[in-house]
């Protein structure tokens, strides 16, 4: 029996790599970051694939390859992968639950902070020769009321580390969650929680029903010195309502690591505005998550082919 080709298509950690040429089951595609033109060469041979979000999976590319049996999205989110597509085609799909939490949720903590004591925007401003002393005022983290849209496992974990900051905290999830935590409790309605945090963490997945969920009516909610932080996808706060909203400062700030559409657009009027933080979709990406993602990539890759075992599926 022929060996199952495996390809990895986006950037990971060396260690994924060098553990996957060493399994002798399988045959590894030499290049661990390839382009979408070696992709698309490569597709017709492809068995198995590991992808982070760059990669997307779409109709046109499954078409593209008959023998493709599984894909793995090394992270959380499987919205780069048209699930239903590959359960029409019998192709299986799984993610790595819970592998960069704690990177996503330390990104959550660092844009709290960055925006309260506006770290970012103080050290643009001293790179362009100035002592904006005055400017560079904050607020402080601590005893804040925080509110989290969704209240999974990233947004748990945020509320756990923010103990340390004395916070009190609302969620407003769909699911009543069972999170053990004396000073977390359930919001009415999302409205609720915007009117009444100083901090609104975004933690929802991207679907049909939470696409620009936070639109201007609820941003019009928020308390004049109150900010919100997205880390989670783009496009569930509405971009144009979120810019006008922070032009005319009607909140404090804002930080997004994701976009409505990604790479951001370098000429994209949210870069002008001096009260957004913004990252280029980095919350997965510390040196833990990114070994952690690769060593359960890796393992379930194995189970999959070796064992014909299917490990953390996920279903459209
Ligand atoms: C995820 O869904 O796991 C995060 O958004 C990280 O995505 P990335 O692995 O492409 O950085």
């Amino acid at each position: 029996m022929e060996k199952p080709f495996i390809v990895v298509s986006d950037g990971f950690d060396a260690n994924l790599f060098d553990q996957l040429k060493k399994v002798t089951e399988f045959e590894v595609f030499t290049e661990s970051k390839i382009t979408q033109e070696t992709l698309k060469e490569l597709l017709p041979k492809i068995n198995g694939i590991i992808i982070r979000s760059a990669t997307k999976m779409t109709k046109e590319l499954i078409d593209q390859a008959p023998n493709l049996k599984y894909i793995i999205r090394a992270g959380e989110g499987t919205d780069n992968i048209d699930k239903a597509y590959c359960q029409e085609k019998g192709v299986k799909v799984s993610n790595t639950p819970g592998a960069n939490s704690n990177a996503v949720a330390e990104l959550a903590i660092g844009f709290m902070l960055g925006v309260l004591r506006k770290t970012a925007f103080a050290h643009r401003s001293m790179h362009e020769g100035k002592w904006d002393k005055a400017l560079f005022g904050g607020a402080e983290l601590t005893g804040k009321k925080v509110g989290f849209a969704g209240f999974g496992k990233i947004g748990q974990l945020v509320a756990k580390r923010l103990a340390g900051f004395d916070s009190s905290v609302l969620y407003y999830d769909v699911i009543e969650q069972n999170h053990g935590l004396a000073y977390v409790s359930r919001a009415a309605s999302l409205k609720e929680m915007f009117e009444q945090c100083d901090i609104i963490s975004i933690h929802l997945p991207k679907l049909k029903s939470t696409t620009n969920i936070v639109n201007a009516e609820l941003l019009s909610c928020m308390k004049p010195g109150a900010i919100i932080i997205n880390t989670s996808r783009g496009g569930i706060i509405n971009e144009d309502d979120l810019y006008a909203t922070l032009k005319e400062k009607a909140i404090r700030g804002a930080a997004l690591d994701v976009y409505n559409s990604e790479p951001l657009d370098p000429n994209s009027k949210l870069l002008e505005l001096d009260n957004l933080l913004t990252t280029p979709h980095v919350g997965a990406s510390s040196e833990e998550a990114q070994y952690r993602v690769g060593e359960m990539a890796l393992n379930q890759l194995q189970e999959f082919f070796i064992k014909d075992n299917l490990l953390n599926e996920v279903r459209a």
